[in-house]
Parts: C-alpha cells; structure tokens; sequence
C-alpha cells in the first residue's frame, strides 16, 4: 500500500472515489463502516451495481461526473446493508486533468451522534416549552445523558437469590415515590437498575436525566444541577438545572458521594422543601422528582469517610439497593454469557467452550457485568466460527497463573499495595488531588475513585477534618 492509500485508510471520513466511467476505484475503511459494504463488494464495481437504488442522477458521484460542478456540504440520512441509520455529511468534487473530468471524489463525516445530540436537545426544549417554561436549554446540558430508550426490569439479568430481591426491589419501590440510593463496584449494573425503575414507575413517560457527579468541577455541577440566573454571577444566564429539567420524572446522580458537602445539603433542602432556587435567583420554583443517587462503596462506608452526609443520606436511603460483584454471584454467569451472546451474535448461534466457561467461572471480574460483556463482545469480532475458545478471550480473563507461577490473587494484591504506595506518595508531593493526578499522569476523577477504592482521604479533607 502506498503511503496515501494507508492514510486514507486511518481517516475517519469516509472516502470514496471512481473513475470516468463510474467504477470506484477508492473505498476507504470509514466509508466501508458507514455503508455496512466490505471494500471488496465496491471496489471496480460501477456505482449502479453496488447501490441498485441510485440511479444516473440520484447519485452524487454519477452526478459531479457528469456536470463537474462539486455538491458540497449535503446532509444525508440512509439505512446502511447492516440496517444502521447513519447521517452524513458530504461534499462531492470532480478530478480534473485539463479541461476533461477523469473522475469523482466523495468525502462523508458521520454525523449521527451530533445529529442524536441535537434532536435530545430540541426534544428537551420542545417538553420545557410544553411545561411553560421560557428558557432555552444551555450547552452543558448536552453533557448529561437524556436519553429515550430505557432498561426494564426484564433487562436484568440473574436468577441468583440476591439479584432476584434487586428485581422485586424495583417492582416494589417503581410503585412508589421514593428516593432511592443503589450502590455496588463498577460495572455491576447500577444504571440499568436505575433505569429499570424508571420506565417501571409512573414516570416512565417523563424525562430521565443522568448526571455523574465526580465528572465535573464543583462550581459546574452546582449550576448545572441547580440552575444559574443572570445575575447570579458575571456571564451566568437564565438556564433551568438539572433538577428542574427532570421534574416529573428522575434524576439520577451517579457517584454521590463525589458532590461536595455543600451541594448534598442544598440537594437535601430541594428534597425536603420540593423547590429549587436557581443560582442567583430570588425565586424558588416547584419541583417534582424522584431522586436515585448511586455510590461504588457501601453507603454507610461513605457516610463514615465524611464523603456521604448522613441526613442526605437517610432521605435517599429509604429504599437502598445493594448490587453484589459478580464473583459473588457465579451462579448468574452462564446466564448472562447466554444473553451477551444473543445480544451481540448478530443473529448467529454462538457457544461457548467449557474450558471458557470454566475461566469465566473462575476468573474474578473487577470490572464485573460490563467487563464480562466486553469480553464476549471483544471475542465475538475475532471469530470464525461458532465456538468461543480460549484463545478469544482476553488473556487476563483466560488466567495468568500458569505463565508466572504467581497466583491471582497474590498478583492482584501486589498490584494494589503498589497503586496504593504511588498515590500516596504522589498526595503527599503534590500536596492536592489535581496536582497528584498531574504527577501520576491520569484524570482527578480517576485518581478520585482509585483513592476512594483505596481508602485515602484527599489533603484538603484531612486539613478541614
Ligand atoms: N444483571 C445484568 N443483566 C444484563 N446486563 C447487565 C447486568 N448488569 C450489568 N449489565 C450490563 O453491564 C453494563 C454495565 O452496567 P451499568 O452501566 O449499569 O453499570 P454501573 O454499575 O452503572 O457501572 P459504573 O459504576 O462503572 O458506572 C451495561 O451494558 C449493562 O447493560
Ligand atoms: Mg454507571
């Protein structure tokens, strides 16, 4: 491959080129992606045999080659071979030698997630707008995730004694209007659940609003959470928060235990007073909404690490849904194997070999449900045939026992205390969390959490404490 083919290869925009005669003879990796097409079912093939819908002047390129003027900038949605609706954007330009037209050249922009992101927006703006509200929504809400499309209770998966409780649960607590606080590690399905309880409550038709609250910088989540009123600070502008844009519906604010302490009272007062004031604002406005807060650790361990405050606490914690990792469940494995493969076989019979089973079985799942599915995922686009085996899956995940004579767990714990020496050292050079981050090279909200996994208090607590 030359080195131009090899760039167009790496480009993220699709690139699709033919010649005088229509034949392509150009059809990058991003173009095969968006079309759903294999490179060899396009490439010196006239574009009329390939794409039988099109005709001499429907299709762009057939078009460009015939009038040498370019079509720039034309958005365009289709359902691609995969049955994929994507949107484009594409600009159409003839190649020239002289004065004769020797060929077309097509480039397309996915654009599918920024048009998605838009209509949330409008969707968003269209429901305030119902409920007589004035403001437009604001940019930082694009940050949150408003979506349509929410689990149910019969997405979850498990037929163990403890995840059959967490499905009463949501039955249960869905019927009511209470706030709710789940917790367990990383990937365990806490957001399912979530959702679960939403689109099982009477609730379910109005609005779902998802903010992470370790992601973002204290003076950010609190506008965004509680809104901002022109006035209330220079630049600030009229814009509804959060809890407003969820009313009559949910709120879930995932990790929060990671909102400072002055946020978690001004959120218990919006609970107990059911109004919120926008930052800045004289006026309270009413506000209905049930609010599910999620912690990785056991609620009661966050209270006891000052991360939690207790009266918060008590209000979210009427109903408390604890989701256990799934080495503690390894019954539910098999299960949710079966599912992952039927979700992602794309309609293909896929098994599973009992040496990999036996790994999946054995193996202890730090990164839980999501790390299982990313496996089987991960393993499903290297296969050929229709059986996973071992040298599919991820090696950690097959076990490293054999190749270092060092068991797992001896490993694991290694790793740990050495994290855990790093970080410390690194609090205690750079004196604040975000100057740590900088030194160990990785993001506040990561060292956040491997801090809170580890149990070390960031400098600041421990001044005010
Ligand atoms: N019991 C389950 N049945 C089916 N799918 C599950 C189950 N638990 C988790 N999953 C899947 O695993 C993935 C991770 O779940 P989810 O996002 O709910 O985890 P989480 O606890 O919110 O993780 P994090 O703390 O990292 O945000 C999702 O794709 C979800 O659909
Ligand atoms: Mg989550």
């Amino acid at each position: 491959m030359t080195a131009l083919l090899k760039v167009l290869e790496v480009a993220t925009e699709g690139i699709h080129v033919v010649d005088e005669h229509g034949v392509t003879v150009v059809y990058n990796k991003a173009a095969s992606e968006f079309d759903g097409l294999l490179p060899e079912e396009v490439l010196g093939k006239h574009i009329l045999e390939v794409f039988p819908s099109l005709s001499h002047d429907s299709s762009t390129l057939l078009r460009v080659l015939k009038t040498g003027v370019p079509e720039i900038a034309k958005q365009q949605t289709f359902t691609n071979y995969k049955g994929k609706t994507i949107t484009t954007i594409n600009s159409t330009y003839p190649i020239t030698d002289g004065d004769t037209i020797i060929g077309a050249c097509e480039i397309s922009t996915d654009i599918t997630r920024i048009k998605e992101m838009a209509e949330r927006i409008a969707d968003l703006s269209q429901e305030l707008r119902s409920k007589e509200h004035a403001e437009k929504p604001g940019v930082t809400r694009a940050k949150s995730k408003i979506s349509r499309k929410f689990f149910t209770v019969d997405d979850i998966v498990g037929q163990s004694a403890v995840m059959r409780d967490v499905k009463r649960q949501v039955v249960q607590v869905a019927r009511t209007q209470s706030n709710v606080l789940v917790w367990g590690e990383t990937g365990t399905g806490k957001e399912l659940v979530v959702q679960a309880i939403h689109s099982a409550s009477d609730r379910a038709d109005a609005p779902f609003v998802a903010q992470n609250c370790a992601a973002l910088p204290e003076g950010l989540l609190e506008g965004l959470v509680f809104g901002t009123s022109k006035g209330g600070f220079t630049g600030a502008q009229d814009r509804p928060g959060l809890l407003e844009l969820a009313s009559g519906g949910t709120l879930y604010l995932d990790e929060i235990d990671s909102m400072p302490l002055g946020l978690q009272a001004k959120l218990l007062r919006v609970i107990q007073d059911k109004r919120v004031r926008r930052i800045g604002d004289v006026r309270e406005r009413p506000v209905d909404v049930r609010i599910i807060g999620s912690t990785s650790m056991p609620p009661r361990q966050a209270v006891e690490q000052g991360l939690l405050r207790p009266d918060l606490y008590f209000r979210l914690a009427v109903v408390e849904i604890g989701l256990p990792p799934l080495r503690k469940r390894q019954e539910d494995i098999p299960l949710l194997v079966s599912h992952f493969l039927r979700k992602h076989g794309r309609g293909k019979t896929i098994s599973v070999s009992p040496e990999v089973m036996s790994a999946f079985l054995t193996y202890d799942w730090p990164g839980n449900v999501r790390e299982l599915e990313h496996a089987i995922e991960g393993s499903l686009a290297f296969l050929k045939g229709d059986t996973i085996e071992p040298a599919h899956i991820p090696p950690t995940v097959r076990g490293i026992t054999a190749t270092t004579g060092l068991n797992k767990g001896s490993i694991r714990s290694l790793l740990k205390n050495h994290e855990k020496t790093a970080i410390e050292e690194a609090l205690r050079q750079g004196g604040s969390v975000s100057q740590a981050a900088r030194i160990l090279g990785i993001p506040r909200q990561t060292l956040q959490y491997r801090m809170k996994i580890h149990g070390i208090k960031s400098p600041r607590s421990r001044d005010k404490g």
